[in-house]
């Protein structure tokens, strides 16, 4: 059966090309932090209006501690930000925002500031603007086999009773629930990895791939993506 019914609850983007936009233009990668941060505002308006329930934007990786100590800085700056700008509009339109990611590492500030956004958004009732900030997938399934064998060893959990759903309940993902797992992946810049993104969550979505750099990406080419997506035939592993 042709199923292209399907809807797009949960959108997953890696927002690349920060860097290279920036390089472009003989400008410090910041600059491209920077305007990135606008296309952030900008698409995760555009996502909430085409009626996506969960964005998940990769904004940092916990790959990323290895960049230029300056770069991390400011990438660590970039949420308070980010919140001190766009909170307002987040509220306005209904958004509730989810940080998901280790808390190790993240300096204090940065920290309070995603939060008090988490905080004063929990009750809002419409996009969740879910940022994956110093997550990392690997790490993610390390953490919920460790929580799944603490509690075999104090006796609540059987090992056999571990099944898939017993095993995402561990996982950052958890709360999106019933949209923890993407069903469309958006990756700009044109690259072609996963880059230790959502490895559990993306076995099932559509992946889509764009040249554009991500401060260049708006919501024109969202939608051409999500019309592309909207055609397409998911089937499950069934025919
Ligand atoms: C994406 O842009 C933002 C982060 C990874 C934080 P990049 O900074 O990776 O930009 P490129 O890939 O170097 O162009
Ligand atoms: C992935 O982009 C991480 C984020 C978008 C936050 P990177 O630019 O860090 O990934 P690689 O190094 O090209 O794989
Ligand atoms: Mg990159």
């Amino acid at each position: 059966m042709n199923n292209k019914s399907h809807s797009l609850n949960h959108l997953a983007i890696i927002m690349d090309g920060n860097g290279r936009w920036a390089k472009k233009r003989h400008l410090p990668r910041f600059v491209g932090h920077k305007h990135g941060m606008e296309t952030i505002r900008t698409i995760a308006l555009a996502a909430n209006e085409l009626g996506i329930k969960v964005l998940t934007l990769y904004a940092f990786s916990t790959e990323n501690w290895g960049r230029p100590v300056d770069e991390v800085k400011y990438l660590m700056r970039l949420p308070i930000d980010f919140f001190d700008k766009f909170m307002p509009e987040l509220m306005e339109n209904n958004v509730k925002v989810n940080i998901m990611g280790f808390r190790d590492e993240i300096p204090d500030k940065t920290y309070q500031i995603m939060e008090k956004a988490m905080a004063e958004t929990k009750d809002n009732t419409g996009m969740v603007l879910n940022f994956a900030f110093n997550y990392g997938a690997r790490k993610e399934i390390v953490s919920a086999s460790q929580k799944l064998a603490k509690k075999v060893k104090d006796g609540s959990l059987m090992p056999e009773d571990i099944n898939e759903k017993v095993f995402a309940e561990e996982l950052l993902t958890a709360s999106l629930a019933p949209y923890d797992n993407p069903d469309l992946l958006i990756r700009t810049s044109g690259e072609e990895r996963l880059s230790n993104f959502l490895l559990w969550q993306l076995a099932y979505s559509e992946f889509e791939f764009t040249e554009k750099l991500w401060p260049d990406f708006n919501a024109e080419d969202l939608k051409e993506l999500v019309a592309d997506f909207n055609n397409r035939d998911r089937r499950f592993g069934k025919i």
